[in-house]
């Protein structure tokens, strides 16, 4: 199965600094955010990744790519584990790029990767959303996949008045953590959303939502909606999943993410908990 990453966006919440620099390249400690999402869809066993591109984007391509001067001058050098650091990169997934000419929305970005992906169930992940889970959400939401077929999305309760910010779901709970859902907006006001419970960026989806992407009009903000086109499927679950969830396409969401991970990591785990106690002092 293939994953299909939208990275076309400007990253408006970021400028200055995405004036020059992709928003999804910007680091989490030693490592660009896109890389905790690349190594989510790897662990749930997708090894193939569509990225839908832009002008400007081409630092997410050379990321993933070998560099083979880079390679020869850590290897003369014998620098052994700066020089596997950058092969694991390299090697971690198969990467297609396809631009996105023109911005019309998350719908549009995901039509614009049929050509790689063809008639087939695919992925889909938002690299905003990161994810610390024991069970990677991607691999989550296969698991329900397997069992129910059609569309699958992540959920999230978030709080009532946020709904503008986010797809919003609605229908029965068929388990405590799965709805079979009727009813689909796309940033609802509070006092319309049919729920509390969001989307957050993973879906499962058949490829039969290449089609209604292409009947889809341009809905909430203008743009043509992914929620929109996966309204009118036939069939759809969301799975409330479990793990710590940050939005990071935002400067503190992403802060948040960087102290998240920095306070577990391994070996700058006690420098970062150590900096953290000291700023909760004061
Ligand atoms: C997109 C989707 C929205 C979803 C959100 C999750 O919105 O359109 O349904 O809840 O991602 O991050 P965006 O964040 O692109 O405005």
């Amino acid at each position: 199965m293939k994953a299909v990453l939208p990275v076309a966006g400007l990253g408006t919440r970021f400028l200055p600094v995405t004036k020059a620099v992709p928003k999804e390249m910007l680091p989490i400690l030693d490592r660009p955010c896109i890389e905790y999402v690349v190594a989510e869809a790897v662990a749930s066993g997708i090894d193939e990744l569509v990225f839908v591109t832009a002008r400007g984007k081409g630092a997410i391509e050379e990321y993933f790519d070998q560099a083979p001067a880079l390679e020869a001058t850590l290897e003369a050098a014998g620098k052994r584990e700066l020089l596997c650091e950058v092969r694991r990169v390299a090697q971690l997934a198969t990467v297609v790029s396809i631009r996105q000419a023109s911005m019309k929305g998350l719908g549009h970005a995901v039509l614009t990767a049929a050509p790689a992906v063809g008639n087939h169930d695919f992925v889909v992940i938002l690299p905003d959303d990161i994810v610390d889970a024991e069970v990677p959400v991607v691999r989550q939401l296969l698991d329900v996949h397997a069992d129910t077929g059609g569309v699958v999305v992540a959920l999230k309760e978030v709080p009532r008045a946020d709904t503008r910010r986010y797809g919003i779901c609605a229908g029965p709970m068929v388990r405590p953590d799965r709805m079979r859902i009727d009813h689909m907006v796309e940033k609802p006001r509070p006092e319309d959303a049919p729920s509390n419970l969001s989307i957050v960026g993973r879906y499962v989806l058949p490829g039969a939502i290449f089609e209604e992407l292409r009947r889809t009009e341009p809905g909430a903000g203008g743009e043509i909606q992914l929620t929109d086109a996966l309204a009118r499927m036939p069939l759809a679950h969301g799975h409330v999943f479990s793990g710590a969830h940050f939005d990071t396409g935002n400067p503190v969401g992403l802060l948040g993410a960087a102290l998240h991970f920095g306070t577990r990591h391994p070996v700058m785990g006690p420098a970062v908990r150590a900096l953290a106690a000291k700023f909760a002092a004061n």
